[in-house]
């Protein structure tokens, strides 16, 4: 097995077509990785999700460490073979879940001690429990353990989270265990600060990882600000290594993300939209328990071959969601997985043909036009 590695094939003004080289296998970015928090991409099995052509999922350190825990899973023979996904698995660090407990944490320089949200028992993560944490799982892509600040927050106490998080990437690369094929990424942090996004780059990189993330945006900040910080972050990052937005985002998010250098994405969107009856499709989204389209034969969408599309109507779909049946979320989660791939690749394709700015155009007035 040979290093891990990105390599370009191809660019478009700022955006990337490239692949990433992988102890489990290659994957063509611009990618989006379905969100599979405890071990399963919630409502799909893996050979859904495989259909889709989905080339890498995201795992949780928070979530796997308290139930089932990762020595089980790593005598279990790693996360890889737990949930059936022979294709890589990236793992974030913990520390954006824990902030999300809010009351239930408390932070000190060392690390962070939280409550479980399951039983209330009392955990403590560092950079180097993390990393060990994620070592156990065997996660091909390893994340920093880092503090996500909310916004809006005071520069200074942005300065202070990033330096800290910066410190901590330091920790989490000494504890990393470097073998063939596997990466760490580092995160950038500063906020919308320009000055500290810089500053926080240059510490990264200065300590080097396989890959960087992007942290700390779409948490309230707005599309607007997530753009210009990610106009003014992006040329500063090596241009030898992927990019990843962490927690990002709709279509529209990922389109403009990737004009602007970004080369990964995860995000929750996809997978929680189709469990609350919401539809991703070429011509914006629809909401399947709406009452018109109780009488729809047609297909959610005309371009898709997800099993919901090929196989199923909108008026069948409304119809297990106003039943509460399990197959709709299941159906729909499909779809809408489905169609976030599909818009990968296409974006992909007209980064190899020269062609993004023209796709763009198109797929912006697709999304604003009326229902097919
Ligand atoms: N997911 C979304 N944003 C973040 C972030 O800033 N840090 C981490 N670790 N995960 C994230
Ligand atoms: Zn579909």
């Amino acid at each position: 097995m040979s290093r891990f590695h990105w390599t370009c094939e191809s660019t478009d003004g700022a955006a990337r077509a490239g692949m990433l080289h992988t102890s489990h296998g290659p994957v063509a970015t611009p990618t989006f990785m379905p969100v599979g928090t405890v071990g399963t991409v919630k409502a799909m099995t893996m050979d859904a999700v495989r259909s889709t052509g989905a080339g890498i999922v995201l795992g949780n350190t928070y979530h796997l460490m308290l139930r089932p825990g990762a020595e089980r899973v790593q005598q279990l023979g790693g996360l890889h073979k737990f949930m059936d996904w022979s294709g890589p698995i990236l793992t974030d660090s913990g520390g954006f879940q824990v902030m999300s407990l809010g009351a239930l944490r408390k932070l000190d320089q060392d690390g962070v001690t939280f409550k479980s949200h399951i039983d209330g028992s009392t955990h403590r993560l560092t950079p180097e429990s993390s990393t060990d944490i994620q070592h156990k799982l065997d996660a091909t892509i390893t994340m920093c353990f880092d503090e996500c600040p909310a916004l809006p927050a005071a520069p200074e106490a942005i300065a202070a989270s990033m330096r800290l998080s910066m410190r901590w990437a330091a920790r989490s690369r000494e504890a990393f265990i470097p073998r063939a094929g596997y990466g760490q990424f580092g995160i950038v942090q500063g906020g919308t600060e320009t000055d500290l996004r810089a500053e926080s780059v240059k510490a990264l990189t200065d300590i080097g990882f396989e890959g960087y993330a992007i942290g700390g945006l779409a948490v309230g900040e707005g599309q607007e600000l997530m753009f210009s910080t990610l106009d003014t972050t992006v040329p500063l990052m090596p241009t030898n290594a992927p990019r990843y937005l962490m927690g990002v985002g709709t279509p529209d998010d990922l389109l403009g993300s990737v004009m602007r250098g970004v080369d990964m994405f995860d995000c929750v969107m996809p997978t929680r939209a189709g469990r609350t009856a919401r539809a991703y499709t070429e011509r914006g989204t629809l909401n399947l328990r709406n009452a018109r389209h109780a009488n729809d034969a047609r297909p959610i969408s005309p371009h898709c071959d997800c099993l919901a599309c090929t196989r199923h109507s909108r008026a069948y779909l409304h119809h297990l969601f106003r039943a509460n049946e399990i197959l709709g979320p299941m159906l729909l989660t499909w779809h809408n997985i489905a169609y976030y791939q599909r818009l990968m690749r296409q974006i992909r394709a007209a980064i190899l043909e020269g062609q993004l700015e023209a796709l763009a155009t198109r797929l912006r007035a697709e999304w604003a036009a009326e229902d097919w």
